[in-house]
């Protein structure tokens, strides 16, 4: 497969690059490290430093043997994107390149219009790059389990059959966000199911949890190939934060009652998802839905795990009850439907006390790095 890669420099998009690329796919990297300066303006710099996309790339290659080309550029400017397309003629792209953190779409006015601008130009440009140059070509796009919301039924994977008034018809599952970010990923599922409707292109849309983790495989070949980990409030995700919270001394911050339950996965089934979803893509004229996570747990049942785990280890962990600066349900049903990507082949990994170990391990690491002026800000919804 030539594969296309954008947001490559992420924390999910650099260890794509690396999977793919290591089974023998023709792989080109895109990013306009949007989440380097941000995080840099931010004061929220990742725990372990990271070469460019472009030295990561050389390192992978010295280590490899494989090449992975890299483009530095916006995909929201189409003059840049679409020659990108014109001259890699990909058979499967892969879209991380959005603004991922729930609390930087909600911090002012301006990063919630950036957080619309930049997510939904860029998938817009994507679906009209596919068109011009290839309409066969395979958009996998991430999207987060967070456009359901916390609804009092049981979650389908993206879709639902309704009866009304005697007639059935089927419909995009009912979608509500709990922040800017995630409605920017509801409407950039309303976009795509579009342009399949109109102009019959192939889309997997992968609802995805909070990932965690930092190893591949992959990545594990050398330090400088890691993922950037972020442990703080805007773009760490739960266990990572609390991880690394953890070895710093820092009491992990449960947000209201921590009954908030939520769909996780690790970073090596994220691989395999998309990976999977590449593999047997989606047909012509389908928006392919998949819930992209492999277990369930609260910010409770998080917070308990790692305080016990980072006990054994000598962390002597504190778990502090916070005013919830999100609005969000503190308690609530939850029950998604997981079993498509399993269909497709999906053998899961587990929050495991190992996995836990392991991560506490590449935190300790680096404990000397950690900003504890960047863990918690109290970024407010109202
Ligand atoms: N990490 C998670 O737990 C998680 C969970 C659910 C969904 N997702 C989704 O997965 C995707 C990747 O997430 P991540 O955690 O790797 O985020 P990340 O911020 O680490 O990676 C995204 C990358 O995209 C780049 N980017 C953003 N806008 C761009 C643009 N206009 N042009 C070119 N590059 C651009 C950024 O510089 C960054 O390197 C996102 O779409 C996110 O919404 C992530």
């Amino acid at each position: 497969m030539k594969v296309l890669i954008l947001g490559a420099d992420g924390y999910l998009g650099w260890p794509t690059c690396m999977y793919f690329s290591n089974r023998g796919h023709e792989v080109t990297a895109v990013d306009n490290y949007f989440r380097r300066s941000a995080a840099t303006s931010l004061d929220s710099e990742p725990l372990i430093p990271t070469p460019n996309l472009l030295q990561r790339a050389k390192v992978w290659e010295d280590i490899s043997g494989k090449k992975i080309n890299v483009r530095i550029g916006d995909i929201t400017d189409y003059a840049f994107l679409l020659p990108v397309f014109k001259e890699t003629r990909p058979d499967t792209v892969i879209h991380y390149a959005e603004q991922p953190s729930a609390p930087y779409s909600m911090i002012s006015r301006d990063k919630a219009a950036f957080t619309i601008q930049n997510n939904l130009t860029g998938t817009l440009n994507i679906a009209y790059a596919v068109k011009e140059t290839n309409p066969d070509c395979h958009i996998i796009k991430l999207g987060t389990m967070g456009e359901y919301g916390t609804p009092e039924i049981d979650i389908e994977e993206g879709w639902l059959e309704i009866e009304h008034k005697g007639r059935k018809d089927k419909f995009l599952f009912p979608r509500q966000a709990g922040s800017v970010y995630h409605t920017s990923k509801i409407q950039d599922t309303d976009l795509l199911w579009f342009y399949v409707r109109t102009w019959g292109i192939r889309v997997t849309d992968l609802m995805q949890g909070p990932v965690y983790g930092l190893s591949t495989g992959e990545t594990d070949k050398d330090e400088r190939l890691l993922p950037n980990l972020h442990y703080d409030e805007i773009f760490g995700t739960l266990i990572n934060r609390f991880i690394v919270q953890a070895v710093a001394g820092y009491p992990l911050t449960v947000y209201g009652k921590g009954g908030q339950t939520r769909g996780y996965l690790n970073i090596r089934d994220t691989m395999q998802c998309v990976y999977l979803s590449g593999e047997q893509p989606a047909k012509k004229g389908e928006l392919r839905i998949f819930n992209q996570v492999t277990e369930t747990f609260s910010v409770n049942q998080i917070a308990e795990k790692v305080k016990r785990i980072g006990d054994k280890l000598g962390c002597n962990v504190n778990v502090q009850t916070i005013e919830n600066p999100r609005v969000e349900k503190e308690e609530h049903y939850y029950n998604p439907k997981y079993t498509g990507l399993m269909e497709l082949g999906l053998k899961p990994h587990h929050l495991t006390d190992e996995a836990l170990e392991g991560m506490f391990k590449v935190a300790a690491k680096y404990k000397e790095n950690i900003n504890r002026d960047a863990i918690f800000r109290g970024v407010k919804w109202r």
